[in-house]
């Protein structure tokens, strides 16, 4: 299974206590625990009797590393702790307890406060104020839709606990439907997501990704070496940070992040069709994508063929619409961020694009020396000055971009300004 691979140990420093209620969705509980320590967490996992029917405690003790808590009359203490309570001691050292699998009847449960054994008992007992409560709801479609789970889904959540899905298809019962838990490594991006600082909450984002392809006749086409990462990348940082993300992207086959609406396009047309109608209704637009400048003036509706005489085909090119000036020259542009991917002398030709194309930020980078990888070296430029984001894999640079606009977002007096 891919197991989020962009940003390793992303929750190094973490300890979470995993909790298990009694339902399939447990087996699912064996891959969870063994992605959060991938991911660097420390993970206690607590279990009910229920959930003890359905994997064994032995299972997840050998993937967490941890004996496992699982009634509440247990005298062993956790994080050395003398009192012998584990459903106080559990907790106190917890960044968070995650419930998952979440079924119907132990939410029912933690709504009304009820602690008749070690979870619901822990949960009850723990600091608000350091130890959020996330829940995984996994349970039968017919369940999750019930006006009681409704309900109280709603409630938990005005208590402050943070719901992660639940996701739809194919149900262990054989019916099909809401109510499925997430999978592993979904779930191990919610709770990535959940850590990071939400320094957009209520921006709305567009961004382009990944090159355009611009087609010459039914088989071939033009386009470039753009992966789309550092696209996706910003995507994925900035709905992190609690912004409404819309990604346009050209033919990148990378997944899309979790939380963001997607449009597919692939020529250079399509992206600017795409992003003209959305760019006044965003706050930020950032242009990743390698968009092509030129397409064939025309488009064969036939492979063209080897003529008898083996002459070269001539083509003729039109120029591409420049979809990041156009966006800011509206008459009220969404804050613009570009990107310059360049060959050489990158401050010079990123200065010329920040004046031409209008825009507060451009974002440059080595194009041959990124393009593909996993890593990446960003050099911000404003017409103030400029500043390197050193070389890190695309998501931590992502992350720093995005509290970059945040902070000039804020900024509105000057919000030009690089900080210091
Ligand atoms: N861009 C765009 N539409 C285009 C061309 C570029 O939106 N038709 C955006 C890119 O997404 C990027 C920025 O403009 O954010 C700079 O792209 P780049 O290809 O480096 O610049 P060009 O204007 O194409 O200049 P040149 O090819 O001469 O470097």
């Amino acid at each position: 299974m891919a197991i989020n691979t962009a940003a390793p140990l992303e929750l190094t420093g973490k300890h979470i206590v995993l909790g298990l209620s009694g339902g399939i969705a447990c087996y699912k509980a064996a891959e969870l625990t063994r992605a959060l320590v991938k991911a660097g967490a420390t993970v206690q996992v607590v279990m009910t009797e229920a959930a003890e029917q359905f994997i064994t405690a032995v299972t997840l003790q050998a993937l967490s590393g941890r004996p496992v808590f699982t009634n509440q009359w247990d005298s062993r203490s956790a994080a050395g702790m003398a009192n012998n309570m584990a459903h106080i001691n559990l907790t106190r050292e917890a960044d968070a307890v995650l419930v998952a699998p979440a079924s119907a009847d132990f939410m029912a449960k933690l709504l009304h406060g009820r602690a008749d054994d070690l979870l619901s008992l822990m949960c009850l007992a723990r600091p608000l104020a350091t130890c959020p409560l996330l829940l995984a709801p996994a349970m039968n479609r017919e369940m999750w839709a019930h006006p009681a789970t409704q309900r109280n889904a709603a409630q938990l959540r005005a208590d402050g606990a943070t719901l992660f899905g639940p996701g739809s298809g194919d149900q262990a019962c054989g019916e099909v439907g809401d109510g499925r838990m997430l999978e592993p490594e979904e779930l191990l991006d919610e709770v990535i997501a959940f850590f990071q600082p939400k320094a957009l909450l209520g921006r709305r984002l567009l961004i382009t990704a990944g090159p355009t392809f611009e087609p010459l006749d039914p088989v071939r086409g033009l386009t470039n070496l753009s992966s789309g990462k550092m696209g996706f990348a910003v995507a994925r940082a900035a709905a992190e940070a609690g912004a409404e993300v819309t990604l346009v992207a050209g033919v990148v086959h990378l997944p899309t992040p979790r939380g963001v609406r997607r449009i597919d396009v692939r020529t250079a047309q399509q992206m600017f069709d795409a992003v003209m109608p959305l760019a006044a209704q965003n706050d930020v637009f950032v242009a990743t994508a390698a968009v092509a400048d030129w397409r064939p003036a025309a488009l064969s509706d036939r492979k063209i063929k080897k003529d008898k005489n083996n002459a070269t085909p001539m083509l003729n090119f039109v120029e591409n619409p420049d979809i990041l000036a156009s966006v800011a020259h509206l008459p009220q542009p969404p804050y613009c961020v570009g990107f310059a991917a360049e060959s050489h002398d990158i401050l010079v030709h990123a200065r010329e694009k920040l004046v031409r194309k209008n825009v507060p930020l451009i974002v440059a980078n080595l194009g041959p020396a990124t393009f593909g990888r996993d890593d990446n070296t960003l050099t911000l430029v404003d017409a103030q000055g400029h500043r390197e984001l050193p070389r890190a894999d695309k998501l931590t640079l992502a992350r720093q971009l995005v509290l970059e606009v945040a902070s000039r977002l804020n900024n509105k007096s000057d919000p030009t300004k690089l900080p210091a």
